[in-house]
C-alpha cells in the first residue's frame, strides 16, 4: 500500500516536525496529561482568572480547567486587537451572487461588540439560551460571537432543517431569543428562513424575541412586539461591550446532532478546553501560520463550522474565509475560483464534495492557478483511496499533504489525524492519534481485539474538547456513551488498527447514517415516516452511494387504502423534508407488504441493508416487495 511522506519543503517549516517530534508531544500528553495541558492553556488562551485544577474527573463528567474565568470572544477578538492582528482580515465572505466582504479583527470585534449590546438591551444575559437559525453570513459568528460575549449558550440550527426540526430544538432548549434573517442564496434561489420561524414559534412559548438580519431583501412579514430588524436595533447599540468573565465550563453552546433514538440528541460544550484543543488543532493539524488564508467548505450549522470556521481559526488569529453558497454555482468551479481569487493556502472539505468534483471532470479545477495551496484536508466520513489519490493529484498537485481528520460532534475537535509535517499518509486512514488521544479498537467486553482486526473505536480518557453531557439528559449521556464499555468513551464507529499504529475508520455501527457527512438517524427518519397518514411501518437503512457516501433508503409499509405508490412515494419524500430537512430526504422508497422482523418483533435491518446493497430484490420505487419469504429464512438466523 502506498504511503505518502511528508514533502520535505512543508516538513522543513511546519510547527511540528518529523515523526519524532510527534511522538514525544503524544508520549508527553500521554504520561503527565494535566502538566501538557495546563502549560498549552496558559501558552494559547487568555484567562481572566487561572483555574485551580487542570482536570476533575467524576467518570463519565468531566470538568477542565475548574476555576479557570474565559471568555471564547475575548479569545477570539479583544486579545488580538493589541497585536499586529487588528488590521488582519479575520473572515473574507464571499456570498453566492458574487458580493464580498472582508472584516478586520477590529471590524468583527465592533460588530459583535455592537450586537451583543443588541442583545443586553433585550434582556439576555448569562445562563439565557438563543437558537440561531441563519444562512452562511458575517453576522452568523457575529450572533455566536456575541452570545459567547455575553454567556448566552447559543445553538446553531443548520438552515436546512425544516420549521418542524427547528420548533424541537428551541423547545428542547427552552431558548428566549431566535436570532434569525429573512433568507439566503443558494443555487440561485432565495432560501426563506423566517417564515420557518414563524411557523416553529406557534409552539415555543419561550421564545420572547425574534431577531432578524436583512440579507436577501425579500418581503418578510414582522410580528408587532416580538420581531425585531437586527440593523434597528442595532443602531444606537455601543461599539463596547465588554467580555464576561465565565467559569471555564460555561456552556458555550449546544448543537443537536442525530442519535440512536427519534429524538436529537443536545451535544453540550463547554467553553476552555473547547477552546484549548480546537486552538492546539489548528497548529497541529492544520499547521496555520500567521499568513495563512484557510478555508474550511463546512456550513456553520455543523461542529465542522463550529470549530473550524469560527472558534478555532478565530482563537488562533487566522484568516478564515467562508463562502455563502453552493459548490457549483454558477458553475461547478466556484470553490476552485475561490482558491485562485483568495489565494486560499489551506483548504478542508468534505469526501462527499471532492467525489462530486471527480465527476464533474478535471477541466473545472485545471482551468485555475491553485498554487497557493499548500495543505489540504478532509472530514465528515471515510475518504475512499481513488477520491484520496484524485484530491492529492489534481487539487494539491502532488506538493500538499492531506490531513484526513476523524472526530465527531461530540468530540469537538479533531482526535485522530496526521500531523502533516510528520505522519506519512495512508490514503484512507485518518492515521493516528493526536496528543492526549488515547483510542483502542475492542470487542464488545472492551477487549483490545488486536493488529488489524475490526472493533469498536472507544476513547480511553477524557480530553478537554469533549462533550459535557446532552442537554438536559445526563442520564442517556452516561448510558449512550460510557456504560456499554465502562469508563470508556465509545465513538460509535467501528475501526481497525493496522501495525502501524495506524487507524482506519469503516464508519457507524450504530442505527447512525452519514449521509454527505451529515449524520441522520435512523429512527429519526422512521418516525418522521410512520407520523405521515398513509403509512402504517416504516425501516431505513443506508445505501452506498457513489457521492455521498451513503443515501437513505427506506422501507415502507401501508395503511389500508387505495394508494397510488408514484405519488405517494414523491409525497413521503416532501413530508421527509417537512418533518427534518430537504438534505434528509430519502434517495429511495420501496413499499412493500410486511417488513422482515425478528420472532421478538424486531425490524432486521440487518437484512434490508443487504438488500439494498446487493439488490437481491429488484427494487424500483412503485413495486411492493414480498420480503415475507427472506424474512422467515434470515429470521431463524437471527433468533439463534
Ligand atoms: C461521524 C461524526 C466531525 C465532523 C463532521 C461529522 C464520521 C467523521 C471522519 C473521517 C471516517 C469520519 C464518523 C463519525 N467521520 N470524520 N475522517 N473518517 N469517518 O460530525 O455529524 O458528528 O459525525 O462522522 O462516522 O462518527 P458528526
Amino acid at each position: 500500500m502506498a504511503t505518502y511522506p511528508p514533502p520535505e519543503d512543508f516538513a522543513k517549516r511546519a510547527h511540528v516536525q518529523g515523526m519524532e517530534a510527534c511522538r514525544a508531544l503524544y508520549d508527553r500528553a500521554k504520561e503527565r496529561p494535566e502538566e501538557f495541558w495546563g502549560e498549552l492553556a496558559e501558552q494559547e488562551l487568555f484567562w481572566f482568572e487561572k483555574w485551580s485544577h487542570v482536570l476533575e474527573w467524576n467518570p463519565p463528567f468531566a470538568k477542565w480547567f475548574a476555576g479557570g474565568k474565559i471568555n471564547a470572544s475575548y479569545n477570539c477578538l479583544d486579545r488580538h486587537l493589541t497585536t499586529p492582528r487588528k488590521n488582519k482580515a479575520a473572515l473574507i465572505w464571499e456570498g453566492e451572487p458574487g458580493d464580498q466582504r472582508i472584516l478586520t479583527y477590529q471590524e468583527l470585534y465592533r460588530l459583535v461588540c455592537r450586537f451583543a449590546n443588541v442583545l443586553k438591551a433585550r434582556g439576555f444575559q448569562a445562563g439565557d439560551r438563543a437558537i440561531i437559525y441563519m444562512p452562511m453570513i458575517p453576522e452568523l459568528p457575529v450572533a455566536m460571537l456575541a452570545c459567547a460575549r455575553l454567556g448566552i449558550t447559543h445553538s446553531v440550527v443548520f438552515g436546512g432543517f425544516s420549521a418542524e426540526a427547528l420548533k424541537a430544538r428551541i423547545q428542547d432548549l427552552s431558548a428566549g431569543v431566535v436570532i434569525t434573517a429573512d433568507g439566503g442564496w443558494r443555487r440561485g434561489k432565495e432560501v426563506k428562513l423566517k417564515p420557518a420561524v414563524d411557523e416553529a414559534l406557534a409552539d415555543c412559548p419561550s421564545v420572547r424575541d425574534v431577531i432578524v438580519h436583512r440579507r436577501t431583501g425579500s418581503d418578510t412579514p414582522m410580528q408587532a412586539g416580538r420581531d425585531w430588524w437586527w440593523h434597528e436595533l442595532e443602531q444606537n447599540a455601543s461599539e463596547t461591550c465588554p467580555a464576561e468573565p465565565l467559569d471555564s465550563e460555561h456552556p458555550l453552546f449546544v448543537l443537536y446532532t442525530s442519535g440512536t433514538t427519534g429524538k436529537p440528541k443536545g451535544i453540550q460544550h463547554a467553553t476552555g478546553g473547547y477552546l484549548l484543543q480546537i486552538t492546539a488543532t489548528m497548529k497541529w493539524v492544520f499547521d496555520l501560520k500567521e499568513e495563512d488564508t484557510y478555508w474550511c467548505t463546512a456550513d456553520i450549522g455543523w461542529v465542522t463550522g463550529h470549530s473550524y470556521i469560527v472558534y478555532g481559526p478565530l482563537a488562533a488569529g487566522a484568516t478564515s474565509l467562508m463562502y455563502e453558497g453552493a459548490p457549483d454555482t454558477p458553475q461547478p468551479d466556484r470553490f476552485w475560483r475561490i482558491i485562485e481569487k483568495y489565494r486560499v493556502n489551506i483548504f478542508y472539505t468534505s469526501p462527499t464534495a471532492i467525489r462530486a468534483f471527480i465527476r464533474q471532470g478535471d477541466q473545472w479545477p485545471n482551468r485555475h492557478d491553485m498554487s497557493s495551496l499548500r495543505l489540504l484536508g478532509s472530514v465528515g466520513e471515510p475518504i475512499n483511496p481513488s477520491a484520496w489519490e484524485w484530491y492529492y493529484k489534481v487539487i494539491g498537485k502532488e506538493r500538499c499533504p492531506i490531513v484526513d481528520t476523524w472526530w465527531q460532534t461530540e468530540t469537538g475537535s479533531i482526535l485522530i489525524s496526521p500531523m502533516p509535517g510528520a505522519v506519512p499518509a495512508k490514503p484512507g486512514s485518518a492515521t493516528l492519534p493526536l496528543p492526549g488521544i488515547v483510542p483502542d479498537v475492542v470487542d464488545l467486553n472492551g477487549n483490545p481485539v488486536g493488529v488489524d482486526r475490526e472493533g469498536f473505536l472507544i476513547i480511553r480518557r477524557p480530553w478537554p474538547c469533549m462533550l459535557r453531557t446532552l442537554c438536559g439528559d445526563p442520564k442517556r449521556y452516561e448510558e449512550n456513551y460510557w456504560s456499554r464499555i465502562p469508563g470508556n468513551y465509545l465513538t460509535g464507529d467501528a475501526a481497525r488498527r493496522d501495525a502501524d499504529g495506524y487507524y482506519w475508520i469503516l464508519g457507524r455501527v450504530d442505527d447512525v447514517m452519514n449521509v454527505s457527512g451529515h449524520r441522520l438517524s435512523t429512527m429519526e427518519l422512521e418516525s418522521a415516516l410512520v407520523r405521515h397518514p398513509a403509512v402504517a411501518e416504516a425501516a431505513v437503512v443506508g445505501k452506498p452511494h457513489e457521492i455521498t457516501g451513503q443515501a437513505v433508503c427506506a422501507f415502507v409499509t401501508l395503511k389500508r387504502g387505495d394508494w397510488n405508490h408514484d405519488e405517494l412515494g414523491e409525497d413521503l419524500r416532501k413530508w421527509v423534508a417537512h418533518e427534518i430537512g430537504g438534505f434528509a430526504k430519502p434517495e429511495q422508497i420501496r413499499f412493500t407488504d410486511s417488513l422482515p422482523k425478528t420472532r421478538s418483533g424486531k425490524i432486521m435491518r440487518r437484512l434490508l441493508r443487504e438488500i439494498v446493497t446487493s439488490n437481491t430484490v429488484a427494487g424500483d420505487v412503485t413495486t411492493l416487495e414480498d420480503l415475507g419469504v427472506l424474512t422467515a429464512l434470515a429470521s431463524q438466523q437471527d433468533e439463534e
